[in-house]
């Protein structure tokens, strides 16, 4: 049965319980590989939970703004199925988890077609972000921008212009796959500009807040929270789930299946985006990372409320 109260019960724990994930950020270290991430505060952890009701509750660095990464992935792939549907999407990549790095090349030359394992690897995101629908690059990557202030609510999010500029002056990996990617027929369109387009959604600007909100929609099934009217088809938010279950921390999703057991995608800047389907929409920021590109005090706070509060799915 679902307490009624919850959201007050967490209200009451969350900033002591964020105080203690806090302590664990030391263990961990701030992605580097974007050269501006390297920027972002140690310390740092932040939560804000949107329940379906309209209410809310936050702890920690809720002021702090963050790009989100890989968490965006989930959503341009919602944007590519909306598009063209599952079965020009499923053309282009898997169904299955990798168990390897997000950006490893390692399996696209195992398999025929070398088709990206799944859509949130960053050869697989790519390969997605090529799919979304516009007459060019600026066209495509300003409906990203827009579905994404729609899910947030939120019309002046915007790029992270620094963070933007310094992932695609090193981004040297990423390109690799997505010339592979254009050697096996996977890609059709002008390479540099589709890693234009997906280095821009990767560098959207976003706090808790607006990750919750975009959370809390998955969470309604794809309703949008404030006019009750469908914005994303709820096959597709499915989809978007299962992906999150099973690929959304990377190779550590079975381990945060079993330990947290919500959907979830996380991005190197720390972010988490999480749900409580029918409950809640979550974002957190802790952008000390573990080995696996997960936030350390984040995953740490999410496994404490879903075992007190007996989130887990499973
Ligand atoms: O493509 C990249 O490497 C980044 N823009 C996103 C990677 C990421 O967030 C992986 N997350 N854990």
């Amino acid at each position: 049965m679902v307490n009624t109260d919850e959201l007050g019960e967490i209200k009451s724990v969350l900033p002591e319980w964020v105080e203690a994930s806090r302590q664990l950020a030391e263990q961990g270290k701030v992605a580097a590989y974007i050269p501006e991430l390297a920027k972002s505060p140690k310390d740092a952890l932040g939560i804000y939970i949107m329940d379906t009701a309209g209410g809310s509750v936050s702890a920690g660095d809720c002021g702090l703004s963050f790009t989100m990464q890989s968490i965006s992935k989930v959503f341009t792939l919602i944007l590519a199925l909306m598009d063209h549907g599952e079965a020009a999407v499923f053309s282009k990549v898997g169904m299955e988890p990798t168990g390897d790095n997000f950006n490893s090349m390692l399996k696209l030359e195992l398999v025929e077609p070398s088709r990206p394992f799944n859509p949130l690897i960053n050869a697989g995101a790519i390969a997605v972000t090529s799919l979304v629908g516009g007459d060019s690059s600026e066209e495509r990557s300003l409906r990203i921008l827009q579905f994404f202030r729609q899910l947030a609510d939120n019309d002046s999010l915007d790029y992270d212009l620094d963070v933007y500029r310094s992932e695609s002056e090193t981004g040297h990996l990423n390109r690799s796959l997505a010339y592979y990617l254009k050697d096996k027929g996977i890609l059709q369109d002008d390479v540099e500009a589709v890693l234009d387009i997906y280095f821009r959604h990767c560098a959207v600007k976003v706090t808790c807040s607006d990750l919750a909100r975009m959370a809390l929609v998955l969470a309604l099934g794809g309703i949008d929270p404030s006019t009750g009217k469908s914005i994303i088809p709820r096959r597709y938010v499915q989809i978007a789930k299962v992906f999150m279950t099973t690929c959304g921390m990377y190779n550590a999703s079975g381990e945060f299946a079993i330990n947290v057991g919500l959907p979830a995608k996380s991005g190197v800047s720390g972010g988490i985006l999480s749900i409580v389907p029918g409950r809640y929409g979550i974002g957190l920021v802790g952008p000390a990372l573990n080995k696996k590109g997960n936030s350390v005090a984040g995953v740490n706070l999410l496994e404490k409320l879903s075992g007190e509060f007996g989130w887990s799915l499973f």
